[in-house]
């Protein structure tokens, strides 16, 4: 079966033949994927910046966002049959018995370092026309979602993001906690992390708006108004101005993996305010942030600074939820969210170039 991969050493980026896996527990289950996403991740991995191929090998087979249709199951599963469809998680466990998180099901926490990602840390990824895991991993799609399923992936990090903000609002005293209305959330960036995040936030009923350098007449822009959110171009208005456009700002979603612009951003974060941190920026040298006037602010406003890596389970099923709510909502601007569809066999050139918002290769 055709693959994308990676071989760091020689830094190339093709297409592999490879055997095709055969489920060899009870408690696994082979998919014939269906779509897989493109996404930044996937972009530093074939630049060179990031990702690990598994121990031996020397290529990385690439992809953690895929949509794929049950063909096979191993006696002992009880959760998917043929003919369903299911999204793949991306982490698997460590191996270490000291690890609770891991041995919880919670390897989003891993404590030992040891976990792997599929597509980017020690195992091949989902840019392939097969893949064989354990049911654990697979979460079952509704056949209503088919053609925006492959979104559930990306929208987790934002559904992990709202369990840790959840847990941080219960600080705050009284009513507060409870109305999410009350209060100003800012999305730092308006790719798809920041688009599916801005809708999650728009369910939850915050104050959202977008912050982004694109350009008002952008695609990007126009999903921003179909689901009701604001938008605020940073090109035009440096942060200094959010405080005064929106108020106090109560919440940041970072999504844009821009270091200088997201702490630019934090230091206008406003009273008893969360900022969750979701990129992955590539190291490059230093950067000056203006880290006094920042520690006071987290210090006299009781801010909390959160980093978030996606996701457990639980993000993944609320993620099926709210993929329906949207799209009873704003389905058009779901449906924007994916601005081309590729085949596999010119899935690198797809992986090599940017634009749109989410591209996606359709395998089957
Ligand atoms: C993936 C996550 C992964 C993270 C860091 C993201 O693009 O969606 O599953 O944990 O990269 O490797
Ligand atoms: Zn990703």
């Amino acid at each position: 079966m055709k693959a994308l991969a990676v071989f760091p050493s020689n830094r190339e980026v093709r297409l592999i033949d490879q055997p095709e896996p055969v489920i060899a527990g009870p408690t696994e289950v082979k998919l014939r994927i269906l779509e897989a996403g493109i996404c930044g991740t996937d972009r530093e991995i074939t630049s060179f910046q990031y990702g690990t191929p598994p121990v031996n090998s020397p290529h990385l087979v690439i992809g953690h966002e895929a949509l794929g249709e049950v063909i096979e199951v191993g006696r002992g599963v009880t959760g998917l049959a043929h003919g369903d469809l299911a999204v793949l998680m991306v982490r698997r466990p460590c191996p270490h018995d000291i690890c609770g998180p891991c041995r919880r099901g919670r390897q989003d926490f891993c404590i030992t370092g040891d976990f792997t990602e599929r597509g980017i840390k020690g195992a091949h990824g989902y840019m392939t026309e097969f893949v064989v895991d354990d049911e654990r991993y697979m979460v079952k799609a509704p056949k209503e979602l088919r053609e925006v399923a492959v979104l559930l992936e990306p929208l987790t990090v934002g559904e992990k993001a709202a369990e840790q903000v959840r847990v941080l609002i219960q600080r705050l005293p009284g009513d507060l906690k409870n109305d999410p209305s009350q209060l100003n959330a800012i999305v730092l960036g308006a790719g798809p992390i920041g688009l599916l995040g801005a809708m999650k936030l728009m369910d939850e009923k915050f104050k959202t708006s977008v912050y982004s350098m694109d350009r008002a007449d952008s695609p990007n822009v126009r999903i921003v108004s179909a689901i009701g959110a604001r938008f605020v171009s940073s090109a035009e208005h440096p942060p200094a101005d959010l405080g005064k456009m929106v108020g106090n700002i109560s919440l940041v979603y970072e999504a844009a993996g821009a270091a200088k612009a997201s702490f630019d951003l934090l230091s206008m974060l406003g009273v008893n305010g969360v900022f969750i941190f979701t990129g992955v920026p590539g190291i490059r040298a230093p950067i000056g942030i203006d880290a006094e006037r920042i520690m006071r602010n987290v210090v006299l406003n009781n801010q909390v600074i959160c980093g978030t890596v996606n996701a457990g389970r639980a993000a993944f099923e609320e993620g099926v939820r709210d993929l329906e709510s949207f799209m009873r909502r704003f389905p058009a601007a779901v449906r924007a969210l994916i601005t081309a569809r590729v085949a596999l066999n010119d899935a690198r050139d797809a992986v090599l170039t940017r634009g749109g918002i989410k591209s996606v290769i359709t395998v089957a």
